[in-house]
């Protein structure tokens, strides 16, 4: 698969079937994202791959309302970072961006495997750390929900989401977010 064919198979499902986790596919999505760029290569990232059953079920409680569906998880990924692990230049803080670009080539990656791989912003980010023994000064940024696309529409799944499950959410026009050249005028 080419990546623009991942690019655009990529969708955030959330009617998932199991998959069996194998040490191969955690080494292949952790691959993906170390290879990626960052500033003066300072690999902010931080992954916790969770799959084991009983672990995942004690993440079903950090969902928020709405992201029930996440329950049918095969694996969960926290990703977390800090401020201090990537480039600050005066304002900029480079972490998140880093960490952002590393995980959205995992995503893709797993994508071209067939799978999907949904970033949810839908948790509560204490009780992953208590569960996880991620350090208090961390930052979970999200949780990547991962399965195999179901066709049978999840039954917790509210009307909206089974909308979005059938049509892929609308995208703001190039006009909304492209300027060429310069921006005077029309910024939003
Ligand atoms: C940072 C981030 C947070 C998100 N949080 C949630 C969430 O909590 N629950 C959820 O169901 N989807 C969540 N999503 C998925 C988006 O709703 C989805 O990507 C968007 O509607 C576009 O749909 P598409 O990815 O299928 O094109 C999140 C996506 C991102 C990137």
């Amino acid at each position: 698969m080419d990546v623009k064919h991942a690019i655009e198979k990529r969708r955030a499902y959330r009617s998932l079937e199991h998959i069996e986790i194998t040490e191969d596919l955690i080494k292949d999505l952790a691959q993906s994202a170390q290879l990626f760029c960052s500033c003066f290569n300072n690999q902010p990232w931080r992954y916790v791959f969770v799959y084991d059953p009983e672990v995942l079920k004690k993440m079903y409680d950090t969902l928020s309302q709405g992201n029930e569906w996440a329950q049918s998880a095969s694996l969960i990924i926290a990703v977390f970072s800090k401020p201090e692990l990537d480039c600050i230049i005066k304002d900029r803080k480079y972490y998140l961006f880093d960490t952002g670009m590393a995980t959205a080539a995992l995503i893709l990656r797993a994508t071209e495997l067939g799978l999907v791989a949904h970033p949810i912003a839908g948790y509560s980010p204490k009780k992953v750390k208590e569960i996880l023994n991620i350090p208090i000064e961390r930052e979970v940024i999200t949780l990547i929900i991962i399965g195999k696309h179901s066709e049978e529409i999840n039954p917790l799944l509210s009307e909206k989401q089974i909308e979005a499950e059938r049509k892929r959410p609308e995208r703001l026009s190039f006009d909304k977010f492209v300027y060429m050249n310069s921006c005077k005028g029309n910024i939003e």
